[in-house]
C-alpha cells in the first residue's frame, strides 16, 4: 500500500500527488516510470515519475483525468492509498552533454519533459523550453520549466498566453534561424510528437521521443506497448520508453492507442454515472 502525501490541482483536469514509496524514490532516474493499480480489481495504469525525493521517500505523480482509472485517482485525497505500485520501470533516458537542446512539452507531457530538462541542464547543456497548451489555463510546471531554461517559449492553440499556435511553431522558427540545435526532446500526444519528428529530419537533427502506448504488465510480457521503431518491433515498456522520433511508425502508434477508445468512454460513462447517483443519495 502507497500513501498519498499531497494532492494538488494544477490546472483544470490535471493533478500531482507525491506518494510514499521510499524504494522507488532511490532507484528512479529521469525518464522512468511506474506502473500502478488503485485497488485489487483496477487496471493498471503507467505514469511517468516527475520527480523524487529519496531522503523523504516520495515520488511525484501528474496525471491527466482522461478515463475510468485517472478520474479514480483524481478523487483519492491525501493521506489515501493506492493499492500498489510497480516501478521504476523503463530506461533512463540518456543523460549528457549535447550542447543546445531544445525540450518540448505538449499539454501533460510536459511533466514528462521536466525531470529531463533538469537532467540535461544540471550536465552542461545550454536548455531551450517550448511548452504549449490548448489554453493558459492549462499549462502546467511553467515556474519549473522557465526557472531550468536558458530560453523559454509558451505557446498555446487559443492564444491566451505566449505564441498563438502549436510548439512546432516556434520550432520552426528556431531552425529558419539557423539556431545550433544538437538535440531535440519531445514529449506530448503523439500527433504532436509525429509532427516534431517531421520537422527535425530533413535538418538531420537528433530527435528523442517518448512514447505512451496502452501498456498493462510494464514488464515486457504482454505485448500491449508494441511499436515499431525502423525495422524493428519494440515494447515501449523494457525497450523505450525513449526512441529515435525519426524511425518511429507513429501512425501504427496511434492506431494501437485507439484501440480500446470505446470500451474507455464506455467505462468511464459507467463510472461518471456511479459516482453521480453516490453522491446524489449522500445529498
Ligand atoms: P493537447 O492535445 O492539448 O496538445 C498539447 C500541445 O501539443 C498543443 O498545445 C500543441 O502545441 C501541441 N500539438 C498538439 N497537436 C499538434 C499537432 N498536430 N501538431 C503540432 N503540435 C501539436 O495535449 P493534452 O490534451 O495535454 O494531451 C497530452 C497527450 O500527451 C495525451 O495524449 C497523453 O496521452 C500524452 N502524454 C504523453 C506522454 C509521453 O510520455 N509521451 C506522457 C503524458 C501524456
Ligand atoms: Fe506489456 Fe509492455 S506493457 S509488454
Amino acid at each position: 500500500m502507497f500513501n498519498i502525501t499531497e494532492k494538488k490541482l494544477l490546472a483544470s483536469n490535471i493533478k500531482l500527488i507525491k506518494v510514499y514509496a521510499p524504494l522507488i524514490s532511490k532507484k528512479n532516474k529521469p525518464g522512468q516510470f511506474v506502473v500502478l493499480r488503485i485497488d485489487e480489481s483496477g487496471e493498471r495504469i503507467p505514469l511517468t515519475i516527475v520527480d523524487s525525493d529519496p531522503k523523504e521517500g516520495l515520488i511525484t505523480l501528474i496525471f491527466q483525468e482522461a478515463g475510468k482509472t485517472t478520474a479514480k485517482l483524481g478523487q483519492l485525497k491525501e493521506g489515501d492509498v493506492i493499492h500498489d505500485i510497480l516501478g521504476p520501470l523503463g530506461n533512463p533516458s540518456e543523460i549528457k552533454t549535447y550542447g543546445q537542446v531544445v525540450i518540448i512539452g505538449g499539454g501533460v507531457g510536459t511533466a514528462v519533459a521536466y525531470p529531463e530538462a533538469k537532467a540535461l541542464k544540471t550536465v552542461g547543456n545550454r536548455v531551450i523550453t517550448i511548452i504549449g497548451a490548448r489554453n493558459k489555463d492549462l499549462l502546467i510546471l511553467e515556474d519549473e520549466m522557465k526557472t531550468l531554461s536558458d530560453e523559454f517559449y509558451i505557446t498555446t492553440d487559443d492564444g491566451s498566453k505566449g505564441h498563438h499556435g502549436f510548439v512546432t511553431d516556434v520550432l520552426k522558427k528556431l531552425i529558419e534561424e539557423k539556431r545550433k540545435i544538437d538535440l531535440v526532446v519531445a514529449i506530448g500526444p503523439t500527433v504532436m510528437m509525429r509532427a516534431i519528428a517531421g520537422i527535425t529530419r530533413p535538418y538531420n537533427i537528433k530527435t528523442l521521443v517518448s512514447l505512451n502506448p496502452i501498456m498493462i504488465d510494464g514488464t515486457g510480457m504482454c505485448g500491449g506497448c508494441r511499436v515499431t521503431v525502423g525495422n524493428s518491433t519494440k515494447f515501449v515498456c523494457v525497450d523505450g520508453p525513449e526512441f529515435d522520433g525519426h524511425l518511429v511508425d507513429f501512425d501504427q502508434l496511434l492506431t494501437r492507442q485507439r484501440i480500446y477508445l470505446d470500451d474507455e468512454i464506455k467505462a468511464l460513462k459507467l463510472y461518471e454515472k456511479d459516482i453521480g447517483e453516490k453522491r446524489g443519495c449522500q445529498a
